[in-house]
């Protein structure tokens, strides 16, 4: 009690616009059942990511100590996580206004929920739950570069509030990172969007050929719209990460 209220304590102090967001995560009171679903979810997706996901995301999973037989103790992954690259994985109540999770990203925060998605709900959540956001996303934190995009990327955004022309443009350039992502490594695609990590069918319907891959291009990803309740008809492969981090600056220069 006395740790997590300090750590979370600390938390708020760094923060502004998002503090009154964070909660404590009570590992304890998940239930036998909760860790049961979290394991199912968790051998549904490793058989095709471990051939098809990209290296740093299956490294990151072991890095910050993931298991897949129990739901994610976030303390205990920050631990991990924060020595690495200095980001933590923090929990919050749910859905947060922009700034405030601009804020976060800005801080090395990752904002993260809590919550489990029930058993009638395993494919698809419209909101993100702990297996989004923690399988899907937290691996790709471990490693240097994505960490180092993904705060600039925040630290970007968190100045352009007064500018939501410019915010729908950066926010597309997550949507198709972030969020759907795919790499091409040792001449195959591999997939390190969160999207596509944690759901079963886009995966599997991007990986058959169901989508359109171009070649990753920022002021052509700036102008492509998107539909959050739809498979991706397209999606865009990037070469490295330093290519997003080298993008997302010169998407910065754009905008100014
Ligand atoms: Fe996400």
């Amino acid at each position: 009690m006395g740790i997590a209220t300090s750590t979370l304590n600390l938390a708020q102090s760094k923060l502004h616009v998002a503090a009154p967001y964070l909660i404590e995560q009570t590992w304890a009171n998940y239930t036998p059942e909760q860790h049961a679903i979290w394991a199912e979810l968790v051998s549904r997706r490793m058989p095709q990511l471990r051939e098809h996901a990209c290296r740093e995301y299956l490294d990151g999973f072991h890095q910050i100590g993931l298991r897949e037989d129990k739901l994610p103790n976030l303390s205990e992954v920050s631990a991990l996580l924060q020595p690495r690259t200095g980001w933590q994985s923090t929990p919050v109540s749910g859905f947060l206004p922009a700034a405030a999770f601009f804020e976060m990203l800005a801080a090395r925060m990752f904002p993260t929920t809590t919550w489990l998605r029930g058993r009638d709900s395993l494919e698809y959540t419209p909101e993100p739950d702990i297996f989004h956001d923690v399988f899907g996303h937290v691996p790709m934190h471990a490693h240097p570069v994505f960490g180092d995009f993904l705060q600039h990327y925040g630290q970007i955004c968190a100045g352009l509030m007064h500018d939501p022309v410019a915010l729908e443009r950066m926010g597309r350039v997550f949507w198709f990172t972030v969020e759907f992502g795919v790499i091409r490594q040792e001449g195959r695609l591999k997939v390190y969007g969160s999207g596509l990590i944690s759901s079963h069918g886009e995966c599997t319907r991007v990986l058959a050929g169901g989508a359109e891959i171009r070649d990753f291009d920022v002021e052509k990803v700036m102008n492509q719209e998107f539909d959050t309740g739809a498979m991706q008809p397209v999606l865009y492969a990037v070469e490295s990460f330093e290519q997003i981090y080298e993008a997302t600056k010169l998407a910065e220069s754009r905008l100014g």
